[in-house]
C-alpha cells in the first residue's frame, strides 16, 4: 500500500490546475449506457474511481478508452451491445456510485442487475430511493444473493418527490427518466453542479430535461437517444481542497481551471476566516499571511446540499480550523459517522471534540508530524493538509483512499513548492 510522506513548513506559491470533476464524470460515464452510439467525454480525471468505472462498463460489453495521453484527456465509450447487463460485486464494492448504471441500464434493456452496495465507512449510505424512484415508473424489483434485479418492458413517466435530497439518486433517476414513456416530475431534487453537468450531457443526446440545477426536473421521455460529445465541469471539491492548502500553508496561490461559481458557500467562509480572495473568471488567488499572524479566525459551518456547504469539503476546513484563533464548530448534516478523520487530526496535536452531528475545534493548535491513516477520501485531503503545516515529516498510510478522487495530487502539491512524496509499501504488501 502506497504512503505519502509529507514535510510540513513550505507555503504553497504558483500555479495549481484543477481537474474534471469525478463526481461529474461517473454518471456521465454511466450515460453512454444509454445510446449505442459513441459518447466522447472531456476532461475526465485521472483517478481511480473512474478506472472503476471504466473495468464496470466494460464488464458488461461495453468499449472504453480513457485518453489519458490525449489532449483534453479525451475519453471514448461506445456501449453498442451491452451483453451482460450487471454490475458485479468484485466491482460494486469497491466503489458505491456503482448504483449509478443501475438506471441507465433498465432503461436501455429492460433489465439491470447490480450488486447491493455494502457499508461504507462514512454511513449506511442506502440506496432506498433509486429503488423506489424505479418502482414509481413501473420497474419490478427483485433481490436475490446480495443483488437486486430489476425488470421492465419500458420504464413509464412518473411523479417522484424525493423524501430526502440525493445527489446520485436525482442522476439515476434522471437517466431512467429520459428512456420513459412519457413525462417524468421529479420534486426536491439534488441541485448539485454535477446534476446539471449530467443533465447537459443527456440533452445534447437528444434527452429533454427543464429545471436541472433547480429542485423540480421535468423531463420528457425519448424512444432513443445519440452519441455526444461533452466536457465534464471542473473538480469543485478539488478546486476547494488546494484553496485550504493555500490558506492554511500561508501561501499564495492561484487555482486554476476552476469554476467559482460552483465554490459560494465555501469561498464565503473562507473569507469569514481572514483569508483573502481574488476571484476571476476560472482561477481564484488564495493568500493568507499563515496561522502564525492570528490572520485565520475560527468560524462555524454546517454541511447542507448544494448550494449549502459541501460535505465533501467538511475534513478539509477542519484542518484549516485547526489553526484558526478560537472555537469553531462544525456539524455534519448529510453523513452520519464522518468525523473518522478527527482521531488522526487529533493525534497531530489538534484539540477537537465531537458530540453528535457537531465537531468543536480548539484553535489555534500547533500541529506536531506523526503516522496517520487516511479513512476514506476527503479524510485522507485532511490529514493532507494538515501535515503540510505539521512540524517534522508525517507518514499517511492507506493513501488508495485519496487515489479514488485526487489526480496526481502530489505532484500538483510539489509543483507548488510541498514537500510530499510517494512511497511504495517496502514490504510490497497490498
Ligand atoms: C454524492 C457524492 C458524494 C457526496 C454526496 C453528498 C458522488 C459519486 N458522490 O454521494 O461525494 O458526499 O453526494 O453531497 O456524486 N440517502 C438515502 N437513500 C438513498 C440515497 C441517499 O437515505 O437512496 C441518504 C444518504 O444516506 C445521505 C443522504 O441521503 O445521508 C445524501 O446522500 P447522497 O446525496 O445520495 O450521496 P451520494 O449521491 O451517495
Amino acid at each position: 500500500m502506497d504512503k505519502f510522506v509529507v514535510r510540513g513548513g513550505n507555503p504553497l506559491l504558483g500555479t495549481i490546475k484543477v481537474s474534471g470533476a469525478k463526481n461529474s464524470a461517473l454518471p456521465c460515464m454511466a450515460a453512454a449506457i444509454l445510446t449505442e452510439d459513441e459518447v466522447i467525454l472531456e476532461n475526465i480525471p485521472q483517478v481511480r474511481d473512474i478506472e472503476t468505472e471504466r473495468k464496470l462498463l466494460e464488464s458488461m460489453g461495453a468499449e472504453v478508452e480513457l485518453g489519458y495521453g490525449r489532449a483534453q484527456h479525451r475519453t471514448h465509450i461506445q456501449c453498442a451491445i451491452l451483453s451482460d447487463p450487471v454490475a458485479k460485486y468484485e466491482i460494486v464494492k469497491t466503489m458505491r456510485a456503482s448504483s449509478l448504471v443501475l438506471g441507465p441500464l433498465i432503461a436501455r434493456t429492460g433489465i439491470a442487475r447490480v450488486a447491493m452496495p455494502g457499508g461504507c465507512a462514512i454511513g449506511g449510505r442506502p440506496i432506498d430511493l433509486h429503488i423506489k424512484g424505479l418502482e414509481a415508473m413501473g420497474a419490478k424489483i427483485t433481490q436475490d444473493h446480495g443483488y437486486l434485479e430489476a425488470r421492465t418492458d419500458r420504464l413509464k413517466g412518473a411523479h417522484i418527490v424525493f423524501d430526502k435530497i440525493t445527489v446520485t439518486g436525482t442522476e439515476d433517476l434522471l437517466m431512467a427518466a429520459v428512456l420513459a414513456d412519457g413525462e417524468t416530475l421529479f420534486e426536491n431534487c439534488a441541485r448539485e453542479p454535477e446534476v446539471t453537468d449530467l443533465a447537459a450531457l443527456l440533452t445534447a443526446m437528444g434527452a429533454k430535461i427543464e429545471g436541472a440545477g433547480t429542485s423540480t426536473i421535468r423531463v420528457q421521455g425519448v424512444a432513443k437517444l445519440h452519441g455526444a460529445r461533452h466536457r465534464i465541469n471542473p473538480d469543485r471539491i478539488e478546486a476547494g481542497t488546494f484553496l485550504i492548502a493555500g490558506a492554511i500553508t500561508g501561501g499564495d496561490l492561484n487555482v486554476d481551471c476552476c469554476d467559482p461559481s460552483h465554490l459560494g458557500s465555501l469561498l464565503s467562509k473562507l473569507e469569514q476566516c481572514g483569508v483573502r480572495l481574488d476571484v476571476g473568471k476560472d482561477a481564484i488567488r488564495v493568500r493568507s499571511e499563515g496561522a502564525a499572524s492570528g490572520q485565520l479566525k475560527a468560524v462555524n459551518i454546517s454541511t447542507e446540499e448544494y448550494p449549502g456547504f459541501p460535505t465533501d469539503m467538511q475534513a478539509q476546513f477542519m484542518a484549516l480550523a485547526t489553526q484558526a484563533d478560537g472555537a469553531s464548530t462544525i456539524t455534519e448534516n448529510i453523513f452520519e459517522n464522518r468525523f473518522m478523520h478527527v482521531q488522526e487530526l487529533n493525534r497531530m496535536g489538534a484539540n477537537i471534540t465531537v458530540q453528535g452531528r457537531t465537531a468543536t475545534v480548539r484553535g489555534r493548535t500547533p500541529l506536531e508530524s506523526a503516522a496517520v491513516m487516511c479513512s476514506d477520501l476527503r479524510a485522507s485531503a485532511s490529514l493532507v493538509l494538515a501535515a503540510l503545516v505539521a512540524d517534522g515529516e508525517s507518514i499517511l498510510d492507506r493513501v488508495y483512499h485519496m487515489d479514488r478522487g485526487y489526480e496526481r495530487i502530489e505532484e500538483k502539491l510539489r509543483g507548488v513548492g510541498a514537500q510530499i512524496r510517494r512511497m511504495g509499501d517496502v514490504f510490497g504488501k497490498k
